[in-house]
């Protein structure tokens, strides 16, 4: 997990409210149009239920407070601004209870395509339309439950498994693979090349393989794990995913299929 970030959080007034500027704004409209347009044609139909539901506004960042009163109706769950970058004993603890943090600054014009560092259109855009899936809200929630039983040495594998299914993992849907996670989602780059690229690898998800495969994120990903469907996630929540960190920790990593991060990138 990152520790440092370049942009600045916006702090909510009393009322929990964030104002946020013209440009701002006009970022946030830049990138809804054409994504809301890629997401049709490469995400899951859980997805774009969800961004239906929500009906976000095109040209305008919306109120933590906006959204969640459609999440509490459709499955119980919050969002709530935070800093850029929390650890991991406060984000668990927070899904545990049912809210989704979300960074409060959007990117700058110079990084539209692209940034390593979770932005408010990545978390609203991205992220809540699959909290207003049942069953991802349920999956979400056992990630939480799971991280706040977990000993802290194991909080960075439990990650891999909430990477590659809720930020970068794939579904079949109807004989075709489509993009389910919200890293996708939110990326104007990333999403067709996961769904398209040669270049990606694309694997039957399996739980051990997930826990064992090392990740960057600030490159497009060398390996997508693709599940058959939502029961796959949910039954996850029945499986000892604590007891298979252990196993995984004993087999140890995967070799990465990407090259190590130098200072040159
Ligand atoms: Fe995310």
């Amino acid at each position: 997990m990152k520790t440092s970030s370049r942009y600045q959080a916006h702090k909510p007034n009393a009322q929990g409210l964030i104002s946020y500027s013209a440009e701002e704004h006009s970022v946030w409209q830049t990138l809804f149009s054409p994504q809301q347009a890629q997401a049709k044609q490469y995400c899951s139909q859980v997805f774009n239920n969800g961004l239906a539901r929500l009906a976000l506004d095109p040209a305008r960042i919306p109120q933590c407070a906006e959204v969640s009163q459609h999440l509490q109706q459709a499955t119980g769950w919050s969002v709530t601004p935070v800093p850029a970058l929390i650890g991991f004993d406060r984000f668990y603890q927070l899904l545990s209870s049912r809210i989704f943090p979300a960074a409060s600054f959007i990117r700058s014009r110079e990084e539209l395509e692209y940034l390593q560092e979770p932005d408010i259109f990545h978390e609203i855009f991205g992220h809540t339309p699959l909290l207003a899936n049942p069953d991802i809200a349920e999956f979400s929630h056992h990630i939480g439950v799971l991280g706040s039983q977990a000993r802290p040495e194991d909080h960075v594998w439990l990650a891999r498994l909430y990477w590659f299914t809720v930020e970068f993992g794939l579904i079949r849907e109807n004989g075709q693979i489509k993009a389910l996670g919200a890293g996708l989602a939110s990326s104007a780059s990333e999403l067709p090349y996961a769904i398209e690229s040669p270049q990606a690898r694309r694997q039957p998800f399996d739980l051990l393989d997930v826990l064992r495969t090392p990740y960057r994120i600030d490159i497009h990903q060398p390996l997508y794990f693709v599940l058959e469907g939502l029961d796959q996630l949910l039954e996850l929540t029945r499986t000892d995913v604590l007891g298979a960190i252990h196993h995984a920790r004993a087999l140890g990593l995967h070799a990465p299929l990407f090259a190590p991060k130098t200072a040159l990138n």
